[in-house]
């Protein structure tokens, strides 16, 4: 007898329709899954029969075949192991095929048929939720809360094969959804308010989140960069629902979903320098998504910037343009979002002092500049604020110096930033924030004051600005005047966002 059983796969974010057929057929006992299946899902046939009959089910010897339609779709992962396992059910006549109609299951098995978490259990419910609303979508308890994020579609969570079978004998299978969640990501343990002075750091941390633009620290070490860049996300909005079921699906086809992830937390990822390009933009024969993928939405931290290896900088600057990365396979080409704020921190040269008053570089003129073409020209230029930080004096520190503002005070500004972006640019599909808005539509439809515009050609003349850096500062000097509350953008706007590029300070 012939089984059919409704499955989904996962191809980068997205998933699609599968159906895994089972024939069980008299013969030689044997085996056979075909449909371009790769890796994990060949393992199925070791983990399928174990949990089968560990679960009290028979496993009669017949030639079972399973095919995965369509073939053209690459199955990866393990999560066909459940629909298999009913399909054999059914196909051994152990399970009527009518109670497995309308349903779509996955699920990985364990040897004794517990039913075990998968990645990108969210992506398939949100396929699911497209196409099939209303649908029964059966998935292991792991991943009930990620599902549930999915609201037009019914989710059953058993715990074992046998539970499960049971069930659906009985056609009584159980439908719940989670209770609520009240819980909320965790709150901040650190805020703005622990630094010391920095103001002009602070600023531009703020100008930074209020219209997402990409910023790198220079300065001496111990100067407090580290400190400030990992306080940015504490003056972030929060991610809208859609935002987070985006950060969500990512994370969890990377296989490294958070509890705060969950909650949707804003992602705050700081790599290692020592972190390959893979590892930073994505890849694998399995194309999985990188560091810049996992920061989709939120910030992409590089400390100690100019140690990564110049290769892996390079890397940053399609997904900088894009705002997507896409990773090409013989078998397939993947698409992994990657909008990020980028933010760096860095010694100005080896030893770290050049440039500060009152200290001495050893560093040669040659080995600074040689440190400084670690990064190249097109990235700097995808760098929006350019922010030198020098250290606070050490009797300002022991001391009850004034911290000034704190995060929740800065946030508030942020937020009200964010709001007037949002309402201009509400009909641009997917721009919320002056960062990503197309150059030439503001400079077209933004109000601007003379003195301003005059201003900025005359800078963009005497620095040499290409046209890309040229909207790069409109864009900042927009936000600085969105942080004002100000409708146009003045002279004084343009100036300060002039300061913060590269070639201004030297
Ligand atoms: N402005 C400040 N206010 C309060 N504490 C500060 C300040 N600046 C530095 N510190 C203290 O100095 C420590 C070192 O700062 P941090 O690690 O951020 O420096 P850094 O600029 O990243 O240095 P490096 O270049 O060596 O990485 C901080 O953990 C903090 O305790
Ligand atoms: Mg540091
Ligand atoms: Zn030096």
């Amino acid at each position: 007898m012939l089984a059919a059983i409704r499955s989904a796969a996962v191809v980068g974010i997205d998933a699609y329709d599968v159906t895994v057929e089972v024939d069980a057929a008299p013969g030689l006992p044997q085996w056979l899954i075909v449909g371009l299946p790769v890796g994990a899902v060949k393992e199925s046939r070791e983990r399928v029969g174990a949990a089968l009959v560990n679960s009290g089910f028979t496993l009669p010897p017949r030639r079972i075949t399973v095919n995965l339609a369509p073939a053209d779709v690459r199955k990866e992962g393990s999560s066909f192991d459940l629909p298999i396992a009913l399909g054999i059910l059914v196909a051994t006549g152990q399970l009527d095929p009518n109670t497995v109609e309308n349903r779509i299951f996955v699920g990985e098995l364990s040897l004794d048929g517990a039913v075990r978490n998968i990645r990108g259990s969210l992506s398939v419910a949100r396929h699911v939720g497209r196409a099939w609303p209303g649908a029964v979508l059966v998935v292991p308890p792991a991943n009930h809360a990620e599902a549930g994020r999915v609201t037009n579609i019914s989710l059953a969570a058993p715990v074992t094969l046998r539970e499960l079978v049971l069930q659906l004998r009985g056609d009584d299978l159980v439908i719940g959804r989670l209770p609520e969640s009240s819980a909320v990501p965790r709150a901040y343990d650190i805020d703005f308010s622990d630094v010391v002075g920095q103001e002009t750091a602070k600023r531009a941390l703020e100008v930074a989140a209020a219209g997402s633009h990409n910023l790198v620290l220079i300065g001496p070490p111990g100067a407090g960069k580290t400190m400030l860049a990992r306080r940015l996300p504490t003056i972030l909005p929060e991610l809208s629902e859609e935002e987070a079921l985006e950060v969500i699906a990512i994370h969890s086809v990377a296989g490294v979903l958070s509890e705060d992830i969950t909650l949707g937390a804003r992602p705050f990822r700081a790599p290692h320098h020592s972190i390959s390009g893979a590892g930073l933009i994505g890849g694998g024969s399995t194309p999985r998504p990188g560091e810049v993928s996992l920061a989709h939405n939120g910030v992409l931290f590089l400390d100690e910037m100019l140690e990564f290896p110049r290769s892996v900088l390079d890397g940053l600057r399609q997904p900088l343009e894009d705002a997507t990365v896409v990773i090409a396979r013989a078998a397939m080409s993947v698409t992994f979002p990657a909008r990020f704020t980028l933010v760096g921190a860095t010694n100005p040269c080896p030893c770290g002092r050049a440039g500060e008053p009152g200290r001495k570089c050893t560093c040669g003129p040659a080995e600074v500049a040689k440190y400084a073409a670690r990064m190249s020209g097109p990235l700097t230029d995808r760098i929006d604020m350019h922010v030198p930080v020098g250290a606070v004096a050490l009797r300002d520190l022991s001391g009850d110096a004034a911290t000034g503002d704190g995060s929740s005070q800065m946030r508030a500004r942020v937020g009200q930033a964010r709001c007037q972006q949002r309402k201009r640019y509400g009909m641009l599909r997917g721009v919320t924030c002056n960062a990503h808005v197309p150059g030439r539509w503001l400079d077209r439809h933004t109000p601007i004051e003379n003195d301003a515009r005059t201003l900025l050609h005359a800078a963009a003349s005497t620095l040499e600005l290409s046209a890309r850096s040229y909207h790069r500062v409109l864009k900042v000097a927009r936000t600085i005047a969105d942080l004002g509350a100000d409708e146009k953008i003045e002279a004084r706007h343009v100036a300060e966002a002039l300061r913060y590029r590269p070639s201004a300070r030297k």
